[in-house]
């Protein structure tokens, strides 16, 4: 069967080949595990928990209505480290397609977790739909804003932890010439190197990174990943290294940080405004692509 629903998750396998598949947990509309041809692309901690009691260490959490911890918004500041989405169960909408196998999943302030909602009390409608295709990983969301009257206010980030063989042999390809903003450093600057490598801890967020860049993840020379993105300018690049994941209880094992890399595409350097009854839109779109190096225009 190509859509499978259990109490607590959701799971597709594709009609061509069931060894490509992915599982979405209900809590936080997570996608903790995309299988291509059999191999696992995600990367997820041994110590994850998937019983809602936390959000998911792994796979694809999804950030809204707050990217990080905001200090300054009247509205926004008294919310958690990355928002609500994460840590509230979504309602399971359905299927929308059979091939490639599409489902929604929906999050309103009613399903939202009371705790988040007694701080933030905003009225929104959110759609996740998941697209498994033969080759590629296309979540898509819509953001409605359900007032009408207000404004509505947020970043939107897929924060996705992709599985790779070593850190220390990894590159991150197509994003020099772009303005970061180095959240250790708190400082912002253009970055010129060829590409991106990592030799301890990063915390980058590159900025409005032009739409047509193909972000790559590049292990020894071989293309591991290929991030496209629709409508969602930002992308944060993390790596926790040795000390801030030894911090972290459920970041297992604790060598994981050398098999994981994140590239997270949001809009997280401003915010979206929604006026009341506006919608927006906005994808990631994940495969194993071509090494296809762009240059700087
Ligand atoms: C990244 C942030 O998106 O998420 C990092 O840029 C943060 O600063 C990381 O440490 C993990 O956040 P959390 O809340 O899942 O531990």
């Amino acid at each position: 069967m190509a859509i499978e629903e259990t109490e607590t998750q959701v799971i597709l396998s594709h009609p061509s080949d069931s060894s490509t598949n992915v599982t979405i947990l209900k809590y936080g509309a997570t996608v903790f595990s995309w299988k291509l041809y059999g191999q696992e692309q995600l990367w997820l901690s041994t110590a994850a928990k998937l019983d809602g009691s936390k959000p998911v260490r792994g796979g694809i959490p999804l950030v809204f209505p707050v990217f990080g911890k905001n200090e300054s918004d009247p509205l926004l500041s008294k919310l958690p480290q990355h928002g609500l989405a994460r840590n509230s169960t979504w309602e399971f909408l359905g299927q929308v397609k059979s091939n490639p196998p599409t489902v929604q999943f929906g999050l309103n302030p009613k399903l939202s977790n009371p705790e988040m909602t007694k701080l933030w009390s905003e009225d929104f409608n959110l759609i996740l739909t998941v697209e498994l295709g033969s080759d590629y990983l296309k979540t898509e969301i819509e953001v409605e804003n359900l007032s009408s009257s207000k404004e509505l206010k947020f970043n939107w980030l897929f924060h996705t932890y992709l599985k790779i063989p070593d850190i220390e042999d990894t590159m991150i390809s197509n994003l020099v010439g772009m303005k970061l903003y180095d959240q250790l450093l708190k400082e912002s600057f253009v970055d010129k190197h060829p590409c991106v490598t990592f030799h301890g801890e990063k915390d980058v967020i590159y900025q409005n990174v032009e739409a047509d860049r193909v972000i790559q993840v590049v292990n020894q020379g071989k293309p591991v990943h290929t991030v496209k993105r629709v409508n969602l300018p930002d992308s944060v690049v993390w790596n926790p290294w040795i000390e801030k994941s030894g911090g972290m209880g459920d970041f297992e094992p604790k060598t994981g940080y050398k098999e994981m890399v994140c590239v997270e595409p949001g809009h997280v350097h401003d915010f979206v405004v929604l006026s009341p009854g506006e919608k927006w839109t906005a994808a990631q779109i994940l495969s194993k692509d071509e090494l296809k190096y762009q240059a700087i225009q």
